[in-house]
């Protein structure tokens, strides 16, 4: 399994977004952009403005979780603003099938997210056709939560989907990642992890980052 880790920039100082990104990028392969609208989640977070200025500068590929209503009309927005990868959640979209073509036509990689109360078998007949898919380990809406391990179960089973049927999508785990937990994510079969707070919260964000790399290595060899 190669680990991919995505920075979760919801919780770095937005006023040094720029230098924020670069004291990860050593050890981070993707930047998350957590995208909230206060409906489908209660908080509000960026919105494709940011987007498209964090892609005018793009150090590093954009990984955009949108957790919001509507977004069957939004997430193509986000592919034009200049994402690399756009993650919708399955509980909101009214077409997830139609959606996963229209963004995959616009050559972006497509992921596909669920909620901890959703299981995995409501998705299945999406997973051949995913690029990711993103299992939520906490309830999604905020940065800093307790990362729930009831979800590495989840993470197994769809790990051993991607076996079985040899699948080549990615499983994400988003939430409560860090230095505790990381190692217990990709034992499990995930291999593309968001590390939010556990880097950005920490006093050198590049040194945390590149120890829960290690683990992160560790533990999908293990
Ligand atoms: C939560 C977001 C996460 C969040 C992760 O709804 O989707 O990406 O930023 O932050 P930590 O790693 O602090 O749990
Ligand atoms: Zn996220």
């Amino acid at each position: 399994m190669d680990i991919k880790i995505a920075a979760s920039i919801l919780n770095a100082d937005a006023n040094n977004l720029e230098k924020e990104i670069s004291s990860v990028s050593a050890s981070a392969d993707w930047i998350h952009v957590d995208v909230m609208d206060n409906h489908f989640v209660p908080n509000l977070s960026f919105g494709i403005n940011v987007l498209e200025s964090l892609a005018q500068k793009k150090q590093k590929p954009l990984d955009a979780h949108l957790m919001i209503e509507d977004p069957d009309n939004w997430a193509p927005k986000f592919v034009e603003a200049g994402a690399d990868s756009v993650t919708f959640h399955y509980e909101a979209a009214k077409d997830s099938k139609k959606l996963i073509k229209e963004l995959h036509a616009m050559k972006s990689r497509v992921g596909l997210a669920i909620k901890p109360k959703t299981p995995l078998s409501d998705v299945k007949e999406f997973l051949s056709d995913i690029d990711v898919l993103l299992v939520m380990t906490v309830e999604p809406g905020f940065g800093g939560q307790s990362f729930m391990s009831e979800m590495l179960e989840k993470v197994k089973e769809a790990r051993s989907i991607i076996n079985n049927e040899k699948l080549t999508m990615w499983v994400q785990v988003d939430g409560g990642v860090g230095l505790k937990t990381i190692e217990l994510a990709s034992q499990a079969g995930a291999d593309f992890l968001v590390v939010g707070s556990a880097a950005f919260s920490a006093q050198d964000p590049g040194k945390a980052m590149k120890e829960l790399r290690e683990l992160a290595v560790k533990g999908s060899i293990n």
